[in-house]
């Protein structure tokens, strides 16, 4: 374990991050990432750090939820400037593991959710669900958190997981926290950076259409705007319906959905 400032500690295996949480007293929350951290994952933490007495971060770009032609090989990554963000929030730990450590050779065992893990985002992202929850299941086997935190951003994989705890019995409380958006509306993404300016003024269809709260309206505006369309569709999860749709633009795939009862975000 690195000790690199007063509280945080960067723990990079699995043995060292079980000592540290076998001698923990009082809650475990755990905030799964990808890294290249932002206002969205640090409203978790947050969440986080309110409710529960230790928090544990990890960034792992998990290899197994990119298809070949997806962006594993150039989604962003600065490791200096999280550990610093993870410091400035209080984080007890930032799980860091390399890839070998949560795959080793011979690695051959998933978790297929099937029926939610095959619409909207499955239909166009085959596995990409079965290696979330199969990443998620392996973080909470290994961290043991009381609470995991999640984004409704990813509402679909809020869902999953939702489904995975429950068909598995597994012990952790799953928390989903709204979208943050920046103040044009934009859901916060760390695949927004490798929006141009044109771009990122062309992605603020997403939300405009999302706001119509209807597919057929929300499908208009969005081809009106020469979009490439995904789906645009609703989704349950927990007794909540929201409204999301995935679209390309210059290259990157967005995602957003907003609430259809109750809430804006
Ligand atoms: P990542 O895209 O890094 O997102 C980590 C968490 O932050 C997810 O729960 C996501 O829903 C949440 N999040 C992202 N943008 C948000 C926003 N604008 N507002 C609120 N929450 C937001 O999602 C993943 O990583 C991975 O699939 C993971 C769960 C870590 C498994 O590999």
């Amino acid at each position: 374990m690195t000790r690199i400032a007063s509280r945080l500690q960067v723990v990079r295996n699995v043995p060292d991050l079980r000592i540290w949480r076998a001698a923990r007293q009082g809650s475990v929350g755990l905030v799964p990432t990808m890294g290249y951290l932002h206002e969205g994952h640090l409203s978790l933490v947050r969440a986080a750090r309110r409710k529960d007495d230790h928090v544990v971060a990890s960034i792992f770009v998990n290899p197994a939820q990119f298809a070949p032609n997806e962006d594993f090989d150039r989604y962003p990554r600065d490791e200096a400037r999280d550990t610093k963000l993870a410091d400035d929030e209080g984080i007890d730990i930032l799980f860091a593991p390399a890839v070998e450590e949560l795959y080793p050779r011979g690695y051959q065992t998933w978790v297929d959710v099937e029926h939610l893990g095959r619409v909207l985002e499955g239909v166009h992202r085959p596995d990409h669900f079965r290696a979330v929850a199969t990443i998620c299941l392996k973080l909470f086997n290994i961290v043991r958190p009381h609470r995991a935190y999640f984004g409704r951003k990813d509402a679909q994989q809020a869902a999953v997981l939702r489904q995975m705890i429950r068909d598995l019995n597994v012990d952790v409380g799953l928390r989903v926290l709204p979208t943050v958006r920046d103040a044009d509306g934009l859901a916060v993404s760390s695949r927004n950076v490798y929006l141009s300016p044109d771009d990122r003024e062309l992605a603020l269809t997403l939300p405009r259409a999302l706001q119509t709260r209807d597919p057929e309206q929300a499908h208009a505006v969005l081809a009106d705007a020469g979009l490439q369309t995904d789906y645009v569709d609703v989704l349950e999860d927990d007794g909540t319906r929201v409204l999301a749709a995935a679209v390309r633009v210059g290259g990157i795939r967005l995602i957003d959905n907003v609430p259809l009862e109750g809430g804006s975000s």
